[in-house]
């Protein structure tokens, strides 16, 4: 597993506790071969306590013992089948996650990751790399965070010609604006969102609607068979939102929200006037998106965006799923 911070961690405690599941679903155990943070790993071609590297990253703030410089040597170091990608996002260059992502495909191994970074710059390369050496490349997480959009759009709906998706894909930016119908000023609205830990210190990423726009362009990619970038997305944040627009929408019997459009011409992400009790009209940090598909109609899905554990249970969906295939094959 490449990082080790919430979300490297929450699956760690994950693993742990569904270790009983899954050694009865599939008879043998989830091995954890190798971790990585910033600057040290651990490695036991035995399998390494998940809950003991937890214990150990709290209290020495390292989750190993032995110093690295380059993520990829110390892959080339260790035995393993599948990468576990949870390092920060960098959308202008993929960061370190596209280096591991990208060595990890070429040597044959199976990929999950988080990570918007590598997959709204590089999707097309890594789906292709993926495809050419028969591996698995899943990412749910990436997008709504424990709310199912990716697989249930690729496996459910599989059959469905998806027309559109909209959705609201920044819990952020969702409590800014609802504090905001409770008569908040946008600065008021974003200063308790820093303070409650919903938003950075660099709100940027987030309020000028960056964020949004990584998660479009995997949509557009992974469920419309698009080919674009980040680069490509028409992106307005709230940053410029008044009150009184937020008023005037309410006497309208609206509310606004930062919405992400994505359909086979369209890719956007801007504030939107929803009606309200409209599924996307939901208040706080919750995620939601409506897929509009020609056979089952609309299909409304929310849950939580973001969090330890609930980015923890999109990796395990994945993880299941690739090990199901295994099990097949
Ligand atoms: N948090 C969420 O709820 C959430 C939801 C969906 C997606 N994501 C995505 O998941 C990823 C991880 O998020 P997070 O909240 O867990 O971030 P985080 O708490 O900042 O943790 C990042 C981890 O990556 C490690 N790291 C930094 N550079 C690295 C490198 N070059 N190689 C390997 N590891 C490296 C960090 O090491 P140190 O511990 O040494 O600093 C840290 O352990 C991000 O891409 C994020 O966008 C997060």
């Amino acid at each position: 597993m490449a990082g080790f911070g919430t979300v490297g961690q929450g699956f760690a405690e994950v693993l742990a506790l569904r270790k009983d599941f899954i050694k009865e679903r599939y008879g043998e155990d989830a091995r954890l071969v190798c971790v990585m943070d910033s600057s040290t790993y651990a490695a036991d071609p035995d399998g390494l306590d998940p809950l003991e590297l937890v214990a150990r990253k709290k209290s020495t703030g390292k989750v190993g013992d032995v110093r690295y410089q380059d993520s990829v040597e110390v892959m080339k170091s260790v035995e393993f089948d599948l990468l576990v990608e949870v390092s920060p996002t960098d959308v202008k260059t993929g960061g370190a996650g596209l280096k591991s992502i990208t060595f990890a495909l070429e040597s044959k191994k199976d990929v999950i990751t988080v990570n918007k970074g590598p997959l709204a710059l590089k999707f097309g390369e890594l789906v292709s790399l993926a495809r050419k050496n028969r591996c698995k490349f899943r990412f749910e997480g990436s997008v709504g965070g424990a709310m199912p959009i990716i697989n249930l759009c690729h496996e459910n709906l599989v059959g469905e010609k998806i027309a559109s998706i909209r959705g609201i894909f920044n819990g952020t930016c969702n409590y800014i604006l609802s504090k905001m119908d409770n008569g908040q000023t946008f600065e008021q609205a974003l200063k308790e969102a820093q303070q409650m830990g919903y938003a950075e210190t660099d709100p940027t990423n987030d309020i000028e609607g960056y964020d949004s726009a990584c998660k479009a362009v995997i949509l557009a990619n992974s469920v419309f068979g698009r080919d674009v970038t980040f680069s490509d997305v028409e992106i307005t944040g709230i940053s410029s939102i008044t009150s009184e627009a937020i008023a005037l929408a309410a006497a309208n019997n609206m509310v606004i929200r930062l919405i992400g459009e994505v359909s086979p011409t369209k890719l956007e992400v801007s504030p939107r006037l929803i009606p309200k009790g409209h599924p996307l009209s939901i208040a706080g940090t919750l995620n939601a998106a409506q897929i509009v598909s020609d056979l089952a109609g609309p299909i409304s899905i929310s849950g939580r965006g973001a969090g330890r554990k609930e980015t923890a249970s999109a990796i395990l969906s994945d993880l299941i799923a690739i090990m199901d295939d295994r099990k097949r094959t």
